[in-house]
Order: C-alpha cells, then structure tokens, then sequence
C-alpha cells in the first residue's frame, strides 16, 4: 500500500490534466441551459472510471440530471464499498468576483486547484477515482467496489429517492465511501459524523394589483416589500431562535458528554472572524460556534427580490416582494413536517393587507453516522496512517441529502470521509482546492479499503 505515494509522484500530471477536463465542463444542475453540459459530464467520468480499471461503467438518466454507475466486482463474497460523490457543481456568479481565474478555466497557483468544482465535489470526487485507479492498477484492490455519482446533488438530489428505489440490488453495497465534506485544518484530520437536513422555501407577498405611485399612495397601503422584511425578521426572536410554531418539536437535544467532546475540537475565534472579515458573531443563545453549526437548527434568506432595483431612484410601492428562505434542520426533524409548518406560520402571520404564496423547492433530512463501526474505525485508521494522527469526529453544518435517503431506502450507512477546508470557498468566487488535500486524499482512500476490508473479515 506504501506505492501509492509512487504512483501519486508519476502520475501528478495526468490526474491534474484529466481533472480539468471535468472542471472544464460546466454542470452547474440549477440551470436548464446546462443539461447538455451535465450529459457531456456524466460521460467524461464514466470513461474516466472504465479507464482506472472497472469492469464496466454506464450513464443512467433519472427523472433528472444523469446518474453515472460503475462497478468493478472480484468476488461476490467479499464485501462492496459504494464510491458516492456529485459532478453537478454550484452556479459561478456573480462571475466578475473570480479573479484568480474564471470559474471554468481551472488552474494551479500557489499550490491550489482553482476554479468552480475544485473541491465540491469534482476535485474530491476525482480523489475517489484516482485512488480506485491506483487499487486497481496494482492489482491491490481487498473488495468490491460500485460507484453511484449524481448530478443532482447542488439541487436537492430531488430524483435520487425513486433512482435508488428503482436499483435497490445494483446499489447494495455493505458501506458508501464519500468525500463531499471538510477536514478541521490541513494537519488535523476529521470524519464527518453528522450532516444537517434542509428544507428550502420559496415565497411571494403580494400587495395592490399593480406598482403604485408612492406620493399618491405611501402611507395608507401595505408595501409588499416592507411587509415582507418585517415578516421575516420575526422569524427569529432576539435569542437566535425560530418563531416557527412547533419547529423545535423534534429536535434532539445532544447530551452533556457529546456537547464536551464537540468542545475538543480546536477553534480560534478572532482566525474565524478575519477569514470573513466580520466584526462579530451571532447566533443562537447558549450554544458555540460548533454547535451552532452542527448541532442546532438555522433560518437564512438567501435572496430577496421586488419592486426597482436598476440604477437611480423610481418612486413606486411595488406590487409584489419575494424571498428564497432556507431551514438547516437536525436529526429527527422532518423537512416535510417543517415545510407545513413554515407555511402555516407565515400564512397566519401575514397581514390582511397582502397575499402570500408560499412554495417548497427541496428538502431533505439529517444525517448522525455512528463511530462504533467497522467502516468508522477503517476510516480513523487510514487517516492515522497518513496523518500521523486519529481524526476528530465532527459534526457538519452542511447537507447532503441522499446520505439519509440511501440509508432510508438501501440500508445503508455511509462514511464521510472529506479532506476539504472551510478555506475553500465552496460555492463562493475563487473557489479552490490544496494540492497537498488532494494528494493526501488520494493516498489515504487505499488504506480506508484495506482496513475496511480486513474488518470485514473479522
Ligand atoms: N459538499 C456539500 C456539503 C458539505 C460541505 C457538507 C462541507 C459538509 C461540509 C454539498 O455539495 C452541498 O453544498 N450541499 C448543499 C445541499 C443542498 C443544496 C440540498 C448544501 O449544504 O447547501
Ligand atoms: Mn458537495
Ligand atoms: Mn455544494
């Protein structure tokens, strides 16, 4: 197993030409006007797996954006390891903020990947690829091995319940292996262990039946807009929490003793607050920052839109307001259940003065991996052994919903093994991806397979 370095040293070039070539494609899933991009993507990663060694490998359409399966089996009697990850990358705007270089012309500066996909999930997902490349090359490989990587994933993998439904026997495996999160820091290793479920809305104020002038009417008619910011301002009260009538309804409080654990993992305030280049922190009351990512629930606007927004000044009261408002939700809270919830309230708290329309985009539920596992113990070890040290198991603040569905529909678990870092800038400009993370990825998938397979056996 020590030659994967070797391999890694001859083959350095190679792995990062053929990642570009993917990068180069710009599947971003949330717009129609890519799909022939998300096509040309899914086949560029199926020849990339055939070409690592697998005994065949297929694009298969969804009700969505293409599935690439692939597959390479050495005995039916040995265990399978499931390779999960996503080719569908965020949207690149605003375009005019990448300034390293633009979103799909991908480089190497200052010993990073730049462009969109670098890291989420393209260059981690190419780690998966290159290490099964290095298995199967050297004739290594312990155990089966199946690939399942979606394009959806940036939208909700909205068509993944029904795709695994429909390939229950294809899909079994006895672990799904993913690199799609982060690492604490370069030298400090992690496992992801917990993944925030999201319920994401869509809503629409709406006011008089036409733009008003605002001189003629300003004052005595409800302004959608205003109406709108006020509404969701109440969201949150003055403690950090959501207002939403029974929205805590489920949430699983995290004992004493985890919550002490979670405190073990290093992190420097005043470092998390320049890298952002904020003046403070806020969130709910009682909890730290750890917590508030990985273990609490959260409300966020992500766009707002209505009434004049070119350059000058216009004066109307606009007809209508709108708003995209997600919900990060934890173990045992429902995006469905919250999803009524949420329209409910903001049904019963909107004024007479206006009309609301309140709609579901995506959802998708929480994820808790647990550490007494063969699969567990197989990825500390292999992190321990290029690491020099044991990982920390984390909690995410992020989603990925098929984890849950794939344990809700397959049986079964995944382990979320990611060397990226919140230095990335996944979805941002200027996203990127060390080198040393992607090498150093490359050589640890092989050891999580040996000492997955030789738990397996025990
Ligand atoms: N890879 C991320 C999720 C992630 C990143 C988890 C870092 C933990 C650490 C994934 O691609 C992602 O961005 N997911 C979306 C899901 C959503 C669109 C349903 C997210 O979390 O916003
Ligand atoms: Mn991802
Ligand atoms: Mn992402």
């Amino acid at each position: 197993m020590e030659d994967i370095k070797k391999y890694i040293d001859t083959h350095r070039e190679r792995f990062i030409e053929e990642l570009f070539g993917l990068m180069r494609i710009p599947s971003v899933s949330a717009k129609e006007e890519h799909k022939p991009d998300m096509y040309a993507a899914a086949e560029y990663i199926k020849t990339k797996i055939v070409e690592a060694g697998a005994d065949k490998a297929e694009v298969m359409t969804t009700e969505g954006h293409p599935v690439i399966y692939g597959e390479k089996i050495i005995d039916a009697n040995l265990p399978t390891v499931m390779i999960y990850g996503h080719y569908d990358v965020q949207p690149a705007e605003p375009l005019e903020l990448w300034t390293v270089t633009k979103a799909f012309e991908p480089i190497i500066k200052d010993e990073k990947i730049w462009g969109r996909g670098a890291d989420d999930d393209k260059g981690q997902m190419f780690m998966q690829l290159k290490a099964f490349e290095f298995m199967c090359k050297t004739g290594k490989l312990p155990c089966n091995v199946k690939f399942m990587l979606e394009g959806e994933e940036e939208v909700g993998s909205v068509s993944l319940g029904k795709f695994c439904a429909q390939h229950k026997e294809l899909l079994k495996a006895d672990v799904i292996l993913v690199s799609d999160t982060g690492m604490i820091a370069p030298d400090v290793p992690s496992v992801t262990v917990g993944l925030r479920g999201l319920c994401y809305m869509e809503v629409e104020v709406t006011g008089p039946n036409r733009d008003l002038h605002s001189g003629h009417y300003g004052g005595a008619v409800a302004n959608p807009l205003n109406v709108l910011c006020k509404m969701i301002s109440n969201l949150t009260d003055e403690n950090g929490h959501i207002t939403i009538d029974g929205f805590y309804d489920d949430v699983l409080e995290v004992s004493a003793a985890e919550r002490a654990e979670m405190a073990r993992a290093p992190f420097d305030l005043e470092k998390y607050k320049k890298s952002i280049d904020i003046g403070d922190i806020e969130g709910e009351k009682g909890y730290t920052t750890a917590e508030r990512t990985g273990i609490r629930p959260a409300l966020d606007v992500n766009g707002i839109w209505g009434g004049y927004i070119e350059p000058g000044a216009k004066t109307i009261l606009p007809s209508t307001a709108s708003a995209k408002i997600s919900m990060r939700l934890v173990p045992n809270q429902n995006s469905e259940k919250i999803e009524k919830l949420f329209e409910a309230h903001f049904k019963k708290v909107a004024p007479k003065s206006v009309k609301v329309k309140v709609t579901s985009l995506h959802g998708g539920e929480a994820y808790v991996s647990p550490i007494d596992t063969i699969a567990y113990s197989a990825a500390s070890a292999a992190l321990e052994q290029t690491f020099g040290k044991k990982p920390i198991p984390t909690r995410g603040g992020g989603s990925i919903p098929v984890i849950a569905l794939f344990e809700k529909v397959l049986g079964t678990k995944s382990i979320l093994m990611g060397f990226g870092l919140e230095s990335d800038a996944i979805h941002s400009p200027n996203e990127n991806f060390p080198l040393f993370n992607f090498f150093k990825g490359i050589e640890t998938i092989p050891w999580f397979y040996k000492y997955f397979a030789e738990g397996m056996k025990m």
